[in-house]
């Protein structure tokens, strides 16, 4: 199964450096090892879009993702991080996968600050990465990565559930920025004894 990433940033560059040099680099400038976002896609099985939105909107629009499994793990946010653009009635996900039909797009990573990444694999093992998407098997395989990238997997159903999954993530930088919690934070779900 090859991973291609599409952007080399925060998000990009953490996740890459958990999978330990497995996932090809796409990048609109590439250096060294990268390739350009096509080149990385003709490649990959999986490709995760570490994007800003609307440059991973662009990238569903322009880019032959037809058959693979595309991870987004955008948040839609506001410019002045107040909100999220869109949400309630569609989400950042299911406005991806109108842009490449043809794509098995699935949500995840969106909950996940970029420094967690950079954490030690025991404290991440149990913070759980939600991932939502309409084909059960992309699903599936986008779970092991996140599981493969030392974190735990909840999977929520299907590509509607990015409805409530941005705003998870909304409230997460919520707490990290604007509650001064900081970015050593993530989201978890608890089963209680009843
Ligand atoms: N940072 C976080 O803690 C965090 C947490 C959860 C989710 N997210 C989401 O993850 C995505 C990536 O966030 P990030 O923090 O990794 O952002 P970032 O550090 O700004 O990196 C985004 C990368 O996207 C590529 N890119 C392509 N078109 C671009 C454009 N028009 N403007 C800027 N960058 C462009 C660039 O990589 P190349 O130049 O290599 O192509 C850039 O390095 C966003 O959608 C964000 O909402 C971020």
């Amino acid at each position: 199964m090859t991973i291609a990433i599409l952007g080399t940033g925060n998000m990009g560059s953490g996740l890459a450096s958990r999978l330990g040099g497995k996932a090809v680099l796409g990048s609109r400038n590439p250096k060294d090892g990268q390739l350009s976002y096509a080149d990385a896609v003709a490649k990959a099985d999986i490709v995760v879009l570490a994007l800003p939105y609307d440059a991973a909107l662009e990238a569903a629009a322009t880019l032959n993702l037809a058959g693979k499994v595309v991870v987004d793990m955008t948040n839609p946010v506001k410019e002045d991080f107040s909100g999220l653009r869109l949400g309630t009635t569609t989400s950042a996900a299911e406005e991806i996968q109108k842009a490449a039909p043809e794509a098995k797009v699935v949500k995840a990573f969106n909950t996940i600050f970029a420094g967690v990444f950079a954490a030690p694999r025991s404290e991440t093992a149990k913070v759980p990465v939600f991932v939502a998407g309409n084909d059960e098997a992309a699903v599936q395989q986008v779970a092991d990565l996140a599981v493969e990238a030392g974190f735990g997997a909840e999977t929520a159903g299907g590509l509607d559930a990015a409805r409530f999954i941005e705003p998870v993530g909304m409230l997460n930088i919520r707490f990290g920025y604007g509650l001064g919690k900081g970015t050593s934070i993530a989201p978890a779900w608890v089963k209680v004894a009843a």
